[in-house]
C-alpha cells in the first residue's frame, strides 16, 4: 500500500516536471538560409487563418510540444514561448518546421501543405499573447 503512494507521487512529480521544458537551449546551428528567413508570412493579414493553426498544432505538434507549446523536458522538445525562438522570423520558423532538425529530434512537416505551414506559424505566434506561464516570460 505505502509503496503505491510513493510511486502515485513519483508519478504526479515527474508529470509536473514534464509539463514545460524550462532548460530548452537552441541548436546554434541550425539555422535557415538568409533567404528562407526573409520569406514574409503570406497569410499576416489573416489574422483568422491561426484558428485552423491551432487545430493543426493540436494533431501534429502537441505530443512534443504540449497543449499550450512550452515543451515538454522528456522529449527535449522547444519552448515555443521563449523569446529564442519568437525573436527569430516568420520564415525562420516555417523553414525550421518544413525542414525539422531530426538529429535532436524535431521532425520535418514539408508533408504538410504549404499553407498549413504559414498557418502554424501564425498559431505560434499567438501563443505569446495567450496566458503565458511567468517563467517562461521571464527568459
Ligand atoms: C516528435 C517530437 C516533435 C514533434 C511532433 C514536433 N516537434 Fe517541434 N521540436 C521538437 C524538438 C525536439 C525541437 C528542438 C530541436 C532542437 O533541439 O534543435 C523542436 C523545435 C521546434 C521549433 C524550433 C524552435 C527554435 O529553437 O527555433 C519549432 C518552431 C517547432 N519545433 C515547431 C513545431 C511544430 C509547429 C510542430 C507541429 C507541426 C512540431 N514542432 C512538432 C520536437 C517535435
Amino acid at each position: 500500500m505505502r509503496a503505491v503512494f510513493v510511486a502515485v507521487f513519483l508519478m504526479v512529480i515527474l508529470a509536473v516536471a514534464n509539463s514545460q521544458n524550462e532548460g530548452y537551449r537552441q541548436d546554434p546551428g541550425w539555422r535557415a538560409p538568409t533567404e528562407a528567413a526573409a520569406r514574409p508570412n503570406p497569410l499576416a493579414k489573416r489574422p483568422d487563418a491561426a484558428a485552423g493553426g491551432a487545430k493543426l498544432f493540436k494533431r501534429n505538434c502537441v505530443e512534443c510540444h504540449g497543449e499550450n507549446g512550452t515543451g515538454l523536458a522528456n522529449k527535449h522538445s522547444a519552448n515555443l514561448r521563449l523569446d529564442v525562438v519568437q525573436k527569430q522570423s516568420d520564415g525562420t520558423l516555417f523553414w525550421k518546421i518544413t525542414n525539422g532538425n531530426t538529429d535532436r529530434g524535431m521532425p520535418s512537416f514539408s508533408r504538410l501543405p504549404e499553407l498549413q505551414r504559414w498557418q502554424l506559424v501564425l498559431y505560434l505566434r499567438n501563443l505569446n499573447s495567450a496566458d503565458i506561464p511567468s517563467k517562461a516570460k521571464a527568459k
